[in-house]
């Protein structure tokens, strides 16, 4: 069946032409633009299968607002996005069409925006036939095609931005030599049909519960499958929609959590074993999943239930953000956050909203759940993000995923000497000692001495 198509209506040619471009970047549908309302009605006319229009409001010959009644009465099942230089307000005030909008808002970009400002909405409100455009291949990072090399799909290099050369057929084991070949002269990344992402996602997934079970896989690999179960996990959940698969894992990587802080008696020797220094939001989610448990298993919040919690926390916390540079920036008021563009700093700002926005479709996803992802970047001083709430108002299964958070992340991201530890328990001590985080950060400390609750 063809897809139906995007009409884009804006008097500004180059306004039309950079939101078809995001569009088409987005979605498989067709794109026709037209310059005002009565042009775009009668392409409405001549085109039944048109699903979704995304007007400008003011335009010569026919405002957006015309528009918008033509397919509330003709077409309602047309999704209609309405963009305009001033708040919706506005636009109801105005009498011709205080009823219209009154009654039946249609969804609003307001003027100018970014490149999400404009997606974020034809997302939501832009119905539901827009079909995302397929990339023909997924990446791979080409460490992790190795570990995962019994599972046959055909692999790429690619050398140019439409150029991909096979080298690797897929239908029988691969030799890890030819592999480690393509690592000495620098390549990173392999990419394998979109068509054959599953079978290797399902499979990678399999081995990975497969280690995670097994009793004679050490600490330190269990560790290592840990870290590629939360890529599986994000990947899963972000590509695919499989939320049994990374529920699944979840529990899995909990479990082994469990059991290895049962039998490390010290917290700082399986941090070491953690410090892998791979990519940062894999490291992080790990470190602040043992941490958080490791802190809240010495407070009087320390329950199965809890433990569960935080662990789907640590897991999922930056599911929304595939860039970890991005993911690095834990304030937005200093200079790595200044230097970024505005639609970078929007998906660092909106991240823990974004993600919790994401997880809707996971079942087992508790209430307070969502609280910790929503609250993973407010600090006790109330400078953190996106609410800036304070250490009065945080909640307190928050606190002891907060200061995981904070420890991890400067670990991650200073050099490992004895100074930074010392740096880090005083900024912990001065400033996360207060309101709701006094228990969690006893805690804290409790579980570095090593003493019990
Ligand atoms: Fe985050």
């Amino acid at each position: 069946m063809s897809k139906g198509k995007i009409l884009i209506v804006d008097d500004s040619e180059s306004n039309a032409a950079v939101m078809a471009m995001h569009a088409e970047a987005e979605w498989d549908n067709p794109i026709v633009t037209a310059s005002n309302a009565q042009d775009a009605i009668s392409i409405l006319t001549q085109h039944k299968d048109i699903v979704t229009v995304i007007s400008d409001f003011n335009m010569e010959g026919g405002t957006g607002g015309d528009l918008y009644a033509y397919v509330k009465k003709e077409r309602p099942t047309v999704a209609f996005i309405l963009i305009a230089g001033d708040d919706i307000d506005t636009y109801k005030s105005k009498p011709e069409f205080s009823d219209l909008f009154k009654e039946n808002p249609p969804a609003f970009i307001s003027k100018p925006f970014e490149k999400e400002d404009f997606l974020v909405p034809v997302r939501k409100y832009g119905g539901p036939q827009l079909v995302h455009a397929e990339s023909q291949y997924k990446k791979i990072a080409i460490e992790r095609f190795l570990m995962f090399n019994e599972v046959l799909v055909g692999a790429y290099i690619k050398l140019s931005q439409t150029k991909f050369v096979k080298i690797l057929r897929g239908d029988d084991k691969f030799p890890e030599e030819t592999v480690r070949k393509y690592i000495k002269k620098g390549v990173k990344h392999l990419f394998i049909e979109t068509s054959e992402y599953q079978k290797f996602l399902k499979a990678a997934s399999k081995k990975i519960l497969g280690k995670l079970s097994n009793k004679k896989v050490g600490i330190k690999e269990k560790l290592e499958f840990q870290v590629h179960s939360v890529d599986s996990i994000h990947r899963g959940l972000r590509d695919l929609g499989m939320s049994e698969i990374a529920v699944t894992l979840a529990d899995k990587s909990m479990d082994t959590t469990m059991n290895s802080l049962k039998k490390n008696k010290s917290i700082s020797g399986l941090i070491s074993k953690l410090l892998l220094k791979k990519n940062y939001i894999y490291q992080l989610s790990m470190l602040t999943n043992y941490l958080s448990v490791a802190i809240a298993e010495k407070t009087d919040y320390g329950s199965p239930s809890s433990y569960k919690k935080l662990t789907m926390c640590a897991l999922l916390q930056d599911l929304s953000l595939e860039d970890e540079n991005l993911a690095k920036i834990v304030n937005l008021h200093g200079e790595p956050f200044e230097k970024l563009k505005p639609d970078h700093k929007k998906l660092v700002e909106n991240h823990p909203h974004k993600t919790v926005e994401m997880l809707e479709k996971v079942d087992d996803f508790a209430a307070d759940s969502k609280t910790i992802i929503m609250e993973h970047h407010e600090r006790p001083s109330g400078k953190g993000f996106p609410r800036g709430i304070n250490h009065l108002k945080i909640a307190p299964l928050s606190c002891v995923f907060i200061i995981a958070h904070q420890f991890a992340h400067r670990l991650l991201t200073e050099p490992l000497t004895s100074e930074t530890f010392q740096s880090i328990n005083i900024e912990l001590k001065e400033n996360y000692g207060k309101g709701n985080f006094r228990k969690a950060y006893q805690g804290f400390v409790k579980a570095f001495k090593g003493e019990k609750k």
